[in-house]
């Protein structure tokens, strides 16, 4: 088996853990401390939200389980592979196969069509462009954008942009889906259905989706709640018992 093949065998329920992890950024003397020994987990075939007040360090936290930004100390797994493990070009290849992102700037192309931005994930993976594009059109008329194809993202309201994100990170079916704020810029309607696509990818057992949010309209989609604040995780618990403490 490749060691960037996702499929390693064994009965390790979390998709991904996240073990006393420290990231500082330089600030003059004294570090920004981003990440504070944290420890995290994420289950397969569960949708967990990462919830917390702006610049606890969320987005850090997305960051470091991507392997897009580097770590101090503590480890980081992913499907049973250890990113501090692995070369930067493995850990570009096991995250282009296995990780679908939905950033907290959309992140679109501006000189690529809608279709075109959905596509990249497939042209990285070798598709040739026609059929890449054929299953992006599938997706994106699965959001709604289906009459938007050859639009430019600048064309395009705010949560059209978002779909838009949204269909690039779910074309390739990844394993796992990464999301900073997937609904900060769609009306109740349209983030529900967002939630509907990431909770239905997240339901299959090898399947794992993480959701960063400061929208309480979603909190209903988590199985999982994991609370963080001045770079901890404060608070890690079952979404029922989440909304019962
Ligand atoms: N590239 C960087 N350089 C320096 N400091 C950074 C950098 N990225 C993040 N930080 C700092 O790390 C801390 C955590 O930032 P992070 O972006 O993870 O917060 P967040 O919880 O995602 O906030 P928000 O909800 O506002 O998006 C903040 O103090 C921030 O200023
Ligand atoms: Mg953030």
């Amino acid at each position: 088996m490749s060691p960037l093949d996702s499929s390693k065998g064994g009965v390790d329920p979390n998709a991904v853990t996240v073990d006393k992890v420290t990231k500082t950024f330089p600030n003059g003397d004294s570090p920004t401390y981003a990440l504070r020994e944290v420890s995290f987990q994420a289950r397969c075939g569960e949708l967990t939200m990462i919830v917390g007040p702006s610049g606890c360090g969320k987005t850090t936290l997305l960051s470091v389980i991507c392997g897009t930004l580097s770590i101090d100390s503590g480890s980081i797994g992913v499907f049973g592979h250890d990113l501090g493990s692995m070369s930067d070009a493995e850990v570009t290849l096991f995250r282009s196969r296995n990780v679908g992102f939905i950033f907290q700037q959309f992140n679109l192309i501006p000189t690529l069509t809608v279709v075109e931005n959905v596509s990249i994930p497939l042209i990285l993976q070798g598709w040739n462009y026609r059929k890449a594009e054929e299953k992006a059109a599938a997706v994106l008329e699965d959001v709604g954008l289906g009459g938007r194809l050859r639009s430019f993202p600048k064309q395009l309201s705010g949560g059209q942009q978002q779909r838009v994100a949204i269909s690039r990170a779910l074309v390739h079916d990844p394993k796992l889906i990464i999301c900073d704020e997937p609904t900060a810029s769609l009306d109740a309607k349209t983030g529900h259905h967002a939630l509907e696509l990431l909770k239905r990818s997240a339901c299959a057992p090898d399947r794992c989706v993480i959701v960063v949010t400061h929208d309480s309209r979603i909190f209903s989609f988590a199985d999982w709640i994991a609370e963080m604040e001045d770079g901890r995780v404060v608070k890690s618990c079952s979404a029922s018992e989440y909304h019962h403490a």
